[in-house]
């Protein structure tokens, strides 16, 4: 059997070559991994009868989808059964919708409603003049989309860490959110965030809020949970008794879940970041804010993430440059600091050498 190109004992693995931070046509090829499971919307985003284009969804995939608050929670197509057009553009409130095109109306579940003109066509109207549903998953509040048959998210292995907050009351706050775009791969965005190791080097206001020798990086199916403990006398989560981590000071539960979600959990609430890959060079992340207690959030981990971001950003961009050298191919990875990134290459090492 060859061996793998990044090998399952990180003592010896090879981290992913340069090639993959920057060929196109690997950027191409690993595109597909974004059709699966992706973060759609937050409960409190979608009052009764909202209609919500997920733009942000026809960014990473290509695909125009909306996701619909009816009798239930929907995904939908965003493209008119009749000849193509775009139903909304702008996030609205009705009880059905209507194509501006033709007139063309469906229900809020994506049945076609009505439709002038076609008294006379025949074998009128049938499945495929509903809008296409995509397969829909809700944890706790946040509700995920895929476009394909994939496996599960791996809820079984989070509810006993996160039952204890009810995500599904926290509220969006818009006044959180942000659009960064990074002249940098979409995996080098991914490599930094699994790690904490950079944290005492690249984040000093950081590293006074965290322990630095207590956090702990866990990986499991489909992701990565790194654990951040405050620092003395700084903001912590209040753990029931039952909790895993009871006893202990947690100042942030980093979760990431394959490709390109990654969700900080803080005692204020929850900072979201969604990754887009643009380009082979370029990547946009996108934030969404979550509160459930705005005043725990000006100390602690959780209360410089914009400077954080910017530090990051700047690594990110600058390790990107370097992975055009023709010297530089592959590094190894610390065996203690580093499981969560070597995590990530072997999950995108097998996806690729199915591929080929
Ligand atoms: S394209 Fe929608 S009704 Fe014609
Ligand atoms: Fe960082």
């Amino acid at each position: 059997m060859p061996e793998d190109l990044v090998a399952a004992d990180i003592r010896v693995a090879k981290t992913l070559p340069s090639k993959f931070y920057y060929d196109k046509s690997i950027f191409d090829s690993l595109l597909s991994v974004f059709s699966g499971w992706q973060y759609a919307a937050h409960d409190s985003e979608l009052e009764a009868n909202a209609i919500v284009p997920l733009n942000h969804i026809e960014s990473i995939t290509g695909e125009p989808t909306i996701i619909v608050k009816g009798n239930e929670v929907e995904c939908l197509s965003n493209i008119c059964t009749h000849r193509g057009m775009r139903l909304i553009s702008q996030p609205c409130n009705k009880s059905t919708l209507q194509c501006e095109y033709h007139g063309r109306t469906f229900a809020l579940e994506g049945n076609m409603k009505r439709m002038p003109e076609f008294e006379q066509a025949i074998g009128f109207p049938s499945e495929s003049d509903n809008l296409h549903k995509f397969a829909i998953d809700t944890w706790k509040g946040l509700h995920f989309i895929s476009q394909e048959d994939t496996q599960q998210l791996p809820w079984a292995e989070l509810n006993e860490r996160f039952e204890f907050l009810d995500i599904e009351s926290y509220v969006h706050d818009p006044t959180r959110d942000r659009d960064h775009s990074i002249a940098a791969n979409w995996m080098l965005y991914v490599d930094n965030y699994l790690e904490g190791f950079h944290i005492p080097f690249v984040h000093p206001e950081l590293n006074q809020t965290l322990d630095y020798s207590g956090y702990s990086t866990e990986v499991f199916e489909g992701g990565v949970l790194q654990i951040g403990k405050a620092s003395e006398g700084d903001v912590k989560f209040d753990l029931p008794e039952t909790h895993p981590d009871f006893g202990q000071e947690i100042a942030a539960y980093y979760l990431w879940l394959f490709p390109n979600m990654m969700f900080n959990f803080y005692p204020w609430g929850l900072s979201l970041n969604i990754v887009i890959p643009v380009s082979s060079e370029e990547t946009r992340v996108l934030y969404r804010g979550y509160v459930k207690d705005a005043t725990l959030a000006e100390k602690g981990a959780g209360s410089i993430l914009d400077t954080v971001e910017i530090q990051d950003q700047n690594i990110i961009e600058e390790v990107h440059k370097s992975m055009h050298s023709k010297v530089y191919d592959r590094g190894r990875y610390s065996p203690t600091r580093e499981q969560g990134v070597h995590h990530f290459h072997r999950i995108i090492s097998k996806i690729y050498e199915q591929m080929f």
